[in-house]
């Protein structure tokens, strides 16, 4: 866990910098990773109880999922608010759900959310919790604003090596520009990927009925270009630019071409299969 306040100011400037700059990708990849993303949001919905008439928040929202789905199942009597940092991630969110009434998306930290206490009955997050740089304090706030008896469903990476859809293309780059592996302990994408390790963590922020399970994301790709497209799509800027400083061009051919043939062994009946596993925490509070 990261200590010092100076650090954590720093860690989040960079952290919506980051997102900031990749939510076009975000927009441009959306019906590639939703393909497989869908269930997962579903699962989430089934193990909120998300139903009609309720209160929803979804952390982390990014685009807008699981938020816009949420909407369509609490109907016109229910409310989703989707909350994300970075304003760019939000202006697209709130694009794509103009035409709900019953969805509104805010600006805000999920580790920080000021909400009344017991104003929701369910919250929601897909691939965003990882992201918290002290999750201690973030489970104790997220129990406060659900109402006795809610549930926190959320789902968070399971161990980098079984997501395939994510670490496969982040692996040329890593040696074709020869990344640092990340500080042990910083948020990221598989910071929580150790389930029992979460489970801890949510009993100790008092949560009860805490269960951790694996869930198989059927992400699928048409061809190694799609994926190398979609990788590239989703790639900081940062490294985009370590990529021209190094090969002329954030096109280099011979990077992406590399990126898109990290999933040629997935390759079965005219498709590409890259089951990513994801651990679905559902937790009453
Ligand atoms: C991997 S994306 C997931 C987006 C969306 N939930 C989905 O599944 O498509 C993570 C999102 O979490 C947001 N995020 C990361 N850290 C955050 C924080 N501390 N507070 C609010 N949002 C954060 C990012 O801006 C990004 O939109």
């Amino acid at each position: 866990m990261v200590e010092l306040v100076s650090d954590v100011h720093e860690i989040k400037a960079q952290q919506r910098a980051g997102w900031d700059a990749v939510s076009a990708g975000w927009d441009t990849a959306l019906e590639t990773f939703e393909r497989g993303a869908m269930s997962a949001t579903r699962r989430l919905l089934e193990l909120g109880g998300v139903r009609e008439g309720q209160t929803v928040l979804d952390l982390g929202t990014g685009v807008g999922e699981p938020a816009l789905t949420a909407a369509t199942l609490v109907g016109p009597s229910g409310r989703v608010v989707g909350l994300d940092f970075s304003s760019s991630m939000l202006a697209i969110a709130r694009r794509r759900g103009a035409a709900l009434s019953n969805v509104e998306f805010v600006e805000g930290d999920l580790e920080y959310v000021d909400f009344p206490e017991r104003s929701f009955d369910v919250v929601l997050s897909r691939w965003g919790l990882m992201f918290a740089v002290d999750r201690s304090s973030m489970f104790e706030r997220l129990r406060k604003i659900i109402v006795p008896g809610g549930v926190l469903a959320a789902a968070v990476w399971g161990p980098a090596s079984s997501v395939p859809m994510l670490q496969l293309g982040f692996e040329p780059l890593v040696a074709r520009l020869e990344l640092p592996p990340p500080p042990p302990g910083a948020p990221g994408p598989f910071s929580m990927s150790d389930g029992d390790q979460v489970a801890h963590e949510l009993k100790a922020a008092h949560f009860s009925e805490v269960s951790v399970t694996e869930f198989t994301v059927p992400f699928r790709v048409a061809s190694m270009q799609e994926y190398a497209d979609m990788t590239k799509a989703l790639t900081p800027p940062s490294i985009k630019n370590m990529i021209k400083e190094r090969f002329g061009s954030v096109d280099d051919p011979a990077t992406w071409k590399a990126v898109g043939e990290t999933v040629a062994p997935y390759a079965k009946n005219g498709e590409i299969s890259l089951p990513s596993t994801a651990l679905c925490i559902r937790a009453v509070a």
